[in-house]
């Protein structure tokens, strides 16, 4: 915990990981950060024109990586903010900022996304939010989409980037994947029982729900052949998730005896020199609406 007024703005939390102090979340999030900017082509790889951009704010933005990178690799913009409701997460994120030169543009504050962004209406010319997931259940998305609405000036960007389930020729793997899936599904957080990719398909709609216009997706497939950097990220994300999920796993689907066997037979099958894993991703951005009391011009 950084400080005593951001522990005392804590609350408990909808996110799979209850424990905000849990090390092995923490580097899993620092290698996932990497390994998905990396495999993506960049921090905004489909926006046409992100030096135009003034003010960014990103949502439930974990060790900080892919703001800071974005203040790296766009220095015309002003303003970057990024929030979690971890204070362990942001403290690191600010150490970051100090250590690669971006501290003047760059701050992190707690905040539960799930009350309401602590920002004024029309504030940023784009919100991100990855993974939101995480956190989210599906009848959290309208006040979440319509908060990052709020928040952003009328025609500039809201993005939301979310992701299937992890899946490769390993047959633990898959196992714990199907585990997991049905443990999000009983939480809340996937909208078709099964259906990994029931997020993703929901969220033009939950954007135009709101008024955002001009939805636009991209899709991606990452692959993970063994022997690269990247699949080493995507089997330490593996080999930390599916111990810091393991609470989360007992409470809403049961854990089977063979647990502990399939997550060591899970890490062999990772790092056999035929593995090959994949992730399917998906962005899906658009312009938000008009305001009725629009405070700030971006
Ligand atoms: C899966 S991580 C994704 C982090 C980052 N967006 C990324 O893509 O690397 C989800 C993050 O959401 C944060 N979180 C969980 N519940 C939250 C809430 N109610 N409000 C804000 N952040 C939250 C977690 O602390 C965690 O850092």
């Amino acid at each position: 915990m950084s400080n005593p007024q951001e522990a005392r703005k804590e609350q408990p939390s909808t996110y799979f990981v209850q424990d905000r102090e849990n090390q092995s979340e923490f580097d899993r999030l620092r290698v996932q950060d990497q390994m998905v900017t990396s495999k993506m082509g960049g921090v905004l790889p489909e926006q046409s024109d992100p030096e135009k951009l003034r003010r960014v704010l990103d949502v439930g933005c974990g060790t900080g990586g892919w703001l800071l990178e974005v203040a790296k690799e766009y220095p015309t913009i002003e303003t970057l903010i990024g929030v979690d409701i971890s204070a362990k997460m942001l403290a690191y994120a600010r150490a970051q900022s100090e250590e690669q030169g971006v501290s003047e543009r760059v701050e992190f504050h707690v905040m539960d996304a799930l009350r309401m962004l602590e920002f004024p209406t029309g504030y940023f010319s784009l919100v991100n939010a990855r993974f939101s997931i995480s956190y989210l259940r599906t009848w959290d998305w309208p006040k979440f989409v319509s908060e990052l609405a709020r928040v952003t000036w009328a025609g500039s960007v809201i993005r939301l980037t979310e992701c299937g389930w992890w899946r490769g020729n390993g047959e633990a793997l898959n196992k714990l994947a199907d585990l997991a899936l049905q443990a999000f599904f009983n939480a809340g957080h996937v909208f078709v029982k099964g259906d990994d990719t029931s997020l993703m398909e929901h969220l033009p709609e939950l954007l135009s729900r709101q008024e955002v216009h001009d939805i636009q997706t991209r899709d991606y497939e990452l692959v993970f052949p063994a022997g690269t950097p990247e699949s080493e990220g995507y089997r330490e994300d593996l080999r930390y998730g599916f111990r810091v999920a393991l609470p989360f796993l007992r409470k809403w689907v049961g854990v089977p005896q063979d647990y502990e066997q399939l997550y060591q037979q899970m890490l062999e099958e990772t790092a056999r020199q035929d593995f090959v894993g994949r992730w399917r991703l998906r962005t899906v951005w658009g312009m938000a609406p008009t305001h009725r009391k629009a405070q700030h011009v971006v």
